[in-house]
């Protein structure tokens, strides 16, 4: 069931081909949203658009490289030819890589940031002469709990993410006029292709999320869904009046500056086994 609250409207998505940015995609495309899928994974992102138009959605992939002005102007143009208008962009494509700060290369120090940080600004400089057209407009920026705590070997990414809190607010000032509302999701441990490749990379990937989890208060994953939840809120008139700021949806994780999860309560042993089968459906 849904409320078709995205009827009418138009919605850029950027990283829509994975995780959090596919379940938004699915998500505001099942409320009546004309969906742009913006990524550079064009298999993955090809069919999603198959998925969401078979569904009776309405879908269309770009495969845009976000590091590129150039693509990300044109995927703007193309959302306008396609769709006549644009009301909704959710800023979500990111990346990471762990390491010390001093092994960073300059290279790498501006790609991390020019997909996680510049990209969400030139998506709103190219769409901004659309979005004032609407009477309403809304601009969504995925940052993270790296927007208020560091993380050891993840300098270049938190640094990313501390300058999308700042712009999502600089956005909502200078644009408030023109009722646009800009907001911040910070998501925490959230169980998508990112997490789990993260994951692989360390010795005992089910060892390392169960100590992560440990320290997370509900002791379970949040889920790409959760997020895209939020997202629906932050871009419709459920939320009126609230821009400029930011929600964090982390299972209570920065609640806390130490946790330690006392032992596996129903509760957590429920939605484990939920979203193991949930997860498993997002990977194959
Ligand atoms: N998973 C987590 O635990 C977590 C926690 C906090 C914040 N986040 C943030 O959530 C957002 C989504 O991440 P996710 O976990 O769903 O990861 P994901 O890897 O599943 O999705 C990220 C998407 O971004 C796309 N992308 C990467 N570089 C791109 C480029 N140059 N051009 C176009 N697209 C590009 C990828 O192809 C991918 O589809 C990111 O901004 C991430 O930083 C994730």
């Amino acid at each position: 069931m849904n409320n078709q609250r995205l009827a009418g409207q138009t919605a850029w998505i950027s990283g829509a081909a994975s995780g959090i940015g596919a379940a938004t995609a699915r998500l505001f495309a099942a409320e009546g949203a004309c969906v742009v899928l913006v990524d550079v994974q064009a298999d993955l992102g090809k069919s999603l658009e198959i998925e969401i138009l078979s569904e009776g959605g309405a879908a269309m992939f770009i495969e845009c490289d976000l590091a590129s002005e150039k693509a990300i102007a044109s995927s703007i143009r193309q959302t306008i030819d396609k769709f006549d208008g644009l009301q909704i962009i959710v800023n979500c494509a990111g990346v990471t890589k762990f390491k010390p700060l001093h092994e960073f290369s300059s290279e790498e120090w501006d790609h991390i940031m020019g997909v996680n940080l510049k990209s969400q600004f030139l998506s709103v400089k190219h769409a901004i002469p659309h979005l004032r057209k609407a009477q309403r407009s809304y601009v969504v920026n995925i940052g993270s709990i790296s927007c208020f705590v560091g993380d050891e070997g993840e300098s270049v990414y938190s640094v990313s993410k501390g300058g999308v809190m700042m712009l999502s607010k600089s956005i909502a000032l200078e644009y408030a006029a023109d009722g646009l509302r800009c907001n911040c999701i910070c998501p925490g441990i959230t169980d998508t292709p990112m997490l789990r490749h993260h994951l692989s990379t360390t010795t005992d990937p089910d060892r390392t999320l169960a100590e992560r989890m440990r320290r997370t208060p509900t002791g379970v994953c949040v889920q790409p869904k959760d997020i895209a939840k939020t997202a629906l809120f932050l871009s419709c008139e459920d939320s009126s009046g609230i821009t400029g700021t930011h929600i964090v949806v982390d299972g209570g994780l920065l609640a806390a500056a130490e946790w330690q999860s006392p032992a596996q309560t129903a509760f957590m042993v429920q939605n484990h086994e939920k979203h193991t089968h949930e997860t498993k459906a997002l990977l194959r």
